[in-house]
């Protein structure tokens, strides 16, 4: 700290910040969404997976997606398709090479807290977001545990224009900002997170890539806002109005997708109870979120599945690593038919006859005829 006020513009930003829990992350996404309501010419959208993310600032949010992957898969998809549509318009408008933000035009920041429990499809769609939406005013402030790839889904934290660091591990810090980043004093992981009874070092951050801000390994502590406070601002801006989109969403020719998101986000049912997809057994649904992070393949061995089954629970899956190869494979496929068995799911493991050898796997379209199949 060296008592300089921080200052920074979040027009344009992809910001990642990391912290463990209590570290501060949604008080300090909280501050910044504080921020993004006050303004005319941007909305803010709140997507958690696991809890209630920025909302705390209740009616100033625009769009709430919380503890509903399918809420939040549809959310990211039609912002992506909102991203495909403002390309097009920028270039019908003559508008350049980024969107010109304005009432009729909000930006539309999007927080997603706790990304690292996004379900692999939304991870997919939110990277996906991350590389295209800056230039069409939609920007993304993520919070979340973990800074590494394994948790983000893919090695997107390093390429994010911003990264803000509260208490975390000590490979977060490297892998965001680089591997001298530790003996330059950026030193986060020497934060203590809150518990119960002490704050200790909670808000406290060091960041990186701040427009205006020079880089350099200072620690700030941001100024809680109080859910007691976001709640006030909650009710003044709700009265005062939030920006309408329904201008630039009509333009984009997306008003009738809205309603319909809209729609969805409205249904309090369970899912399957409006006649969408059920819920996968455990076991179909990790197959899935495997084949998808690997972008849909024809088939994946064995071995190519192993690693997705045993990060999702090591003790089950990874007895058999000390056998070899053949032996570790041979009771992988034991244990998966019988979890199949068990999910009373009509899915048998093949030999991929495309590769040498012949190994066992399972291919998507039997896979994806099994969760047709379960509907
Ligand atoms: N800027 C801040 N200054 C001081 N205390 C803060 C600040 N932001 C949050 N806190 C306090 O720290 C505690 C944890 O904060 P918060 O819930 O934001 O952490 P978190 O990183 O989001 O944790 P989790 O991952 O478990 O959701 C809370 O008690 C909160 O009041
Ligand atoms: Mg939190």
């Amino acid at each position: 700290m060296d008592a300089k006020p921080l200052f920074f513009a979040l027009a344009g930003l992809m910001l990642l910040m990391v912290a463990d829990s209590g570290a501060g992350k949604s008080g300090v996404m909280l501050a910044m969404a504080e921020v993004v309501t006050a303004c005319r010419d941007a909305v803010a959208f709140n997507l958690d997976p696991v809890g209630t993310g920025v909302g705390d600032l209740g009616e100033a949010i625009t769009l709430e997606a919380c503890m509903d992957d399918e809420k939040i898969v549809a959310t990211l998809q039609f912002l992506l398709d909102l991203c495909s549509a403002r390309a097009r318009q920028r270039a019908r408008y003559g508008w350049g090479n980024k969107w010109r933000v304005s009432e009729q035009h909000p930006a539309i920041v999007v927080f997603v807290d706790e990304w690292a429990q996004l379900s692999a499809l939304a991870k997919k769609l939110l990277i996906k977001l991350l590389l295209v939406g800056r230039k069409e005013a939609i920007w993304v402030i993520g919070g979340s545990q973990f800074g590494t790839k394994e948790w983000l889904g893919e090695a997107i934290g390093p390429k994010l224009s911003s990264k803000v660091l509260g208490s975390c591990r000590r490979v977060d810090v490297t892998e965001l900002l680089g591997g001298g980043a530790l003996t330059e004093g950026y030193r986060p992981d020497l934060l203590r997170a809150a518990t119960h009874t002490e704050i200790n070092d909670a808000g406290q951050i060091y960041a990186q890539g701040l427009p205006g801000v020079p880089d350099r390994p200072v620690r700030y502590k941001v100024r809680e806002v109080t859910s007691a406070y976001a709640a006030r601002l909650s009710a003044e801006r709700a009265m005062a109005g939030l920006p309408d989109l329904m201008f630039t969403l009509t333009a984009a020719g997306l008003d009738e997708a809205w309603h319909e998101l809209l729609d969805v986000l409205a249904d309090e049912a369970p899912a399957g109870g409006r006649g969408r997809p059920t819920a996968l057994p455990g076991i179909v649904g990790l197959l899935r979120e495997a084949f998808t992070f690997e972008q849909d393949p024809a088939y994946l061995t064995y071995d190519q599945l192993h690693p997705y089954l045993r990060k999702d629970d090591a003790d089950r899956w990874g007895r058999w690593d000390d056998k070899d190869d053949k032996g570790r494979l041979r009771e992988l496929g034991k244990a998966l038919r019988r979890e199949l068995d068990a999910a009373q799911v009509e899915l048998s493991s093949e030999r991929i006859r495309e590769l040498d050898g012949a190994p066992r796997g399972i291919y998507l379209s039997a896979l994806d005829a099994a969760i047709e199949g379960l509907r």
